[in-house]
């Protein structure tokens, strides 16, 4: 008789609850399940219900027999309108049932772990797991160059650049993130990088999370070598066991489907929690190629009464069709960022406003000439993929590093950071669509041609999935 199968190697896929990261470790456990690995997602409640409202998201997790779910509350009710400071205040209460749920889920005799990918922004699983005897691999969601930003944070307050000392300081050059130095000012670090009391909480936090990543097994990062090499390569030296697996909705396009040649290109897989407004397709159907600007702040970005007026007169007056997505949470003060009304007609003849779009697919849309962005990594990404070319206007955290590789180290775009006026939006705008149009075009279609070659067979991101797969299939639960 043959000896009983050996059960597949199970992962556990753990990211912080938020639009951005749930999004990114998603695609890639949809990737490990491709690959026959036997996955556990731990989803927040909040999360999961507006996820798996969507048929279509629903059916693409269960077709795979070993995918599951595990849920947990972030200790607030369903219908409390989260914010971005909300995972502090309820960071203790996840943390504590987070353990638990570990623990019960390491010890089920029926489903041994292999190992788990924990949200590099929550290192607390590396040291618990190390307890449980789990290998544990970290997955930081932001893009490379950000994460080596942070991990130079001590560097920097060593060498004098941090803390930075007020506004008149804000375009001096940083010289102590190595490999990065012809790039970044202090305007271009993380905005939490912007305090002048060195112990605040969250720049405590987010340094000791990143540092202690070192202590993880391994290290994915969704990026690609030939797109942020200076970062990578710096990282490198501190995590030589790195994965960069990146874009990954890109290796969505080549390894979860194959198309036959006649049948039409393979709609983006989203993982949106919202409730996806496709009339802007049919809008965009009606427009002529490449002359709209899509204009999208991510899932967490707030802009008060100030910043709403300036970019609808901003927009108006630069004479371009664009398609706005403004959530129904966008406005600071609450209440909705309402198109001012000597612009009404103006709004209705050239533009589009939805509460969420499907974003991939608008990105590779023929009308759609360039994005408006916060610059976030996830819409970084997809906007390098759909090869458009970028005016950048981040809001915090991470985004003030990327929008700086947009506009200076890929040229394909250009950066309004700490500005919000109208007549430099519509210059700009007009930049990118306009006088510079050709020239950010090509750089930006031969970035979108390096990303596709990545996640091609035999590309970095490809080799690197597969090495990643190869070595989880090696490890013994
Ligand atoms: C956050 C941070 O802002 C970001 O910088 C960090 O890298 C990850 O977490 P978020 O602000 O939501 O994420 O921005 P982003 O990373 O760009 O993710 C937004 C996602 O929502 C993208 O995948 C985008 O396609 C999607 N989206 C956005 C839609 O599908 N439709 C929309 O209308 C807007």
């Amino acid at each position: 008789m043959d000896p009983p199968l050996a059960p597949p190697p199970h992962v556990i896929i753990f990211p912080l609850a938020a639009q951005g990261h749930v999004n990114s470790m998603l695609k890639l456990a949809e990737l490990l399940a491709h690959s026959g690995l036997r996955i556990t997602f731990i989803n927040s409640e909040y999360i999961h219900h507006r996820l798996l409202r969507h048929a279509d998201i629903q059916a693409r997790f269960t077709a795979f027999p070993d995918f599951r779910f595990k849920i947990i509350s972030d200790g607030l009710p369903l219908d409390h309108p989260r914010s971005s400071d909300h995972f502090m205040t309820t960071f203790s209460y996840v943390k504590s049932i987070t353990m638990q749920l570990l623990e019960e889920l390491v010890s089920a005799p029926d489903r041994p772990v292999t190992c788990i990918i924990a949200d590099g922004i929550l290192t607390f699983t590396i040291d618990f797991a190390g307890d449980l005897g789990v290998p544990v691999i970290a997955f930081r969601t932001i893009s490379a160059s950000s994460f080596w930003a942070y991990f130079c944070i001590p560097r920097m307050i060593e060498s004098g650049d941090l803390p930075i000392k007020g506004d008149e300081d804000m375009d001096r050059v940083v010289t102590s993130v190595k490999g990065m130095e012809d790039i970044l000012r202090c305007r271009d670090l993380p905005s939490f990088c912007r305090v002048a009391d060195l112990s605040d909480w969250t720049l405590q936090y987010v340094t000791t999370q990143t540092l202690q990543t070192t202590r993880a097994r391994a290290l994915i990062l969704n990026s690609f070598d030939q797109l942020e090499g200076p970062a990578i390569s710096q990282i490198r030296t501190h995590f030589p066991n790195l994965y960069t697996i990146g874009p990954l909705h890109s290796h969505h396009k080549s390894r979860l489907s194959s198309p036959s040649p006649s049948s039409p290109p393979p709609s983006p897989a989203s993982n949106s929690i919202w409730e996806v407004d496709r009339s802007c397709i049919s809008w965009l159907d009606k427009q002529p190629p490449k002359s709209v600007i899509y204009v999208s702040f991510g899932s967490i970005t707030t802009l008060n009464r100030h910043d709403f007026t300036e970019f609808w007169y901003g927009l108006v007056n630069s004479g371009r069709r664009f398609l706005w997505v403004v959530r129904p949470d966008s406005l600071a003060e609450g209440g909705s960022g309402a198109v001012p009304e000597e612009l009404r007609e103006a709004v209705a003849e050239r533009g589009c406003i939805v509460g969420w779009a499907p974003q991939e697919e608008v990105l590779h849309h023929g009308a759609v000439a360039a994005f408006l962005t916060h610059s976030g990594w996830n819409s970084t990404l997809e906007s390098v993929v759909a090869g458009k070319p970028m005016v950048c206007w981040p809001f915090f955290a991470d985004q003030q590093v990327n929008s700086r590789l947009v506009s200076h180290a890929w040229k394909v775009g250009l950066d309004m950071k700490d500005v919000c006026d109208r007549e430099v939006l519509e210059r700009m705008v007009n930049g990118v669509m306009g006088e510079r149009q050709e020239e950010f075009a090509a750089d930006a279609g031969d970035l979108a041609r390096r990303a596709r070659e990545a996640t091609s067979k035999g590309g970095s991101s490809w080799d690197n999935l597969d090495r990643l797969i190869n070595d989880i299939r090696s490890m013994k639960p």
